[in-house]
């Protein structure tokens, strides 16, 4: 069992808990995932290791609640335990002194992003941080990526926080400004990765995403994370879950992802009658 120490709302529905897993927190490098299980009856699920601190044995995980399981980890409360934490799990991003690395998030995967881009920069290369959400208060660890970069932009749909726009707005006036960029880094909803990855091919810029296919034994055994990668099958959890952009078979992630929208809808909405709370 692992115990929830400390739990903060960072925006509408996001989520930071720090977990006790002392194991897990000595030997999680950027990039890499753990598995959770709340209780016995629950679901497997993926979440980032979006930060660790070796004295306390805890590692932070930040979450966005959008189904039956992340609601109902919303609803934990300091001093409650999680039945099962599994990792650290995926490769370690790989990194290197290169130039200048351009890291990019939409939405929660400021999480996601933050532990990588503060990795490169501590290694000596310059980092542009790009995030973008729909509107000023979802964005999250302004502070945290502040730091972790040397120029931080932000980039709304609406226009109420930095440009008005798509993180793809910023990425275009940096290449047209013609930034000598070596690395592009993404992290964030397909369609996102997608636009980004379609740019940066046509701009013969290197970019690494981070895949987010259902995962569920994440050890390679169940072949739910499965995504082509210039043709070849490969097992996001064991093989990623970061990848050459340019060989991602969106398509295929983008239809897998939806595979069981209807059955997780009718999960969701039983859940919160059965409970008759607010995930908060
Ligand atoms: P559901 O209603 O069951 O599903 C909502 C949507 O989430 C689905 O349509 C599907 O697209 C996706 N999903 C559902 N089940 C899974 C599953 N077992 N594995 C992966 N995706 C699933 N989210 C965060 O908010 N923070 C993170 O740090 C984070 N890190 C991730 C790291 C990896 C390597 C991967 C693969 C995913 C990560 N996710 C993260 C996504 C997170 O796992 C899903 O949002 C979560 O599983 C949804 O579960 P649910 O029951 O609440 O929602
Ligand atoms: Fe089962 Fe990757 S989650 S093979
Ligand atoms: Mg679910």
């Amino acid at each position: 069992m692992y115990k929830i120490t400390y739990k903060k709302t960072l925006s509408e529905n996001v989520t930071l808990i720090k977990v006790v897993a002392p194991e897990i927190a000595k030997r999680a490098q950027p990039g890499q995932f753990v598995v959770i299980r709340i209780n016995e009856k629950g679901e497997r699920i993926p979440l980032t290791i979006a930060g660790q601190n070796n004295q306390e044995g805890t590692i932070d995980i930040i979450f966005q609640s959008v189904g039956k399981t992340t609601y109902a980890l919303a609803s934990l409360k300091e001093g409650d335990f999680i039945q099962d934490v599994l990792g650290p799990l995926g490769h370690p991003t790989d990194i290197q002194k290169l130039g200048t690395v351009v890291c990019i998030a939409g939405g929660v995967g400021a999480a996601e992003i933050f532990p990588i881009a503060r990795a490169y920069k501590n290694a000596g290369n310059n980092v542009i941080t790009i995030l973008g959400a729909r509107t000023k208060d979802l964005l999250i660890l302004q502070k945290e990526l502040t730091e972790a970069s040397n120029k931080f932009l932000t980039i709304t749909d609406d226009g109420s926080s930095g440009e008005k726009g798509f993180v793809s707005t910023v990425l275009v006036n940096l290449i047209e400004k013609k930034v000598q960029i070596d690395l592009i880094y993404a992290i964030g909803p397909v369609p996102m990765m997608k636009a980004i990855s379609d740019m940066t091919k046509t701009a013969n810029i290197k970019t690494v995403v981070s895949l987010n296919p259902i995962m569920v034994d994440a050890t390679g055994m169940c072949g739910a994370c499965r995504v082509s990668i210039d043709g070849h099958t490969k097992f996001a959890c064991v093989d990623g879950p970061e990848f050459d952009a340019h060989k991602v078979n969106w398509e295929e992630l983008g239809s897998r992802l939806s595979l069981f929208k209807d059955k997780e809808k009718i999960a969701l909405e039983k859940y919160q009658n059965e409970c008759q709370c607010k995930p908060r």
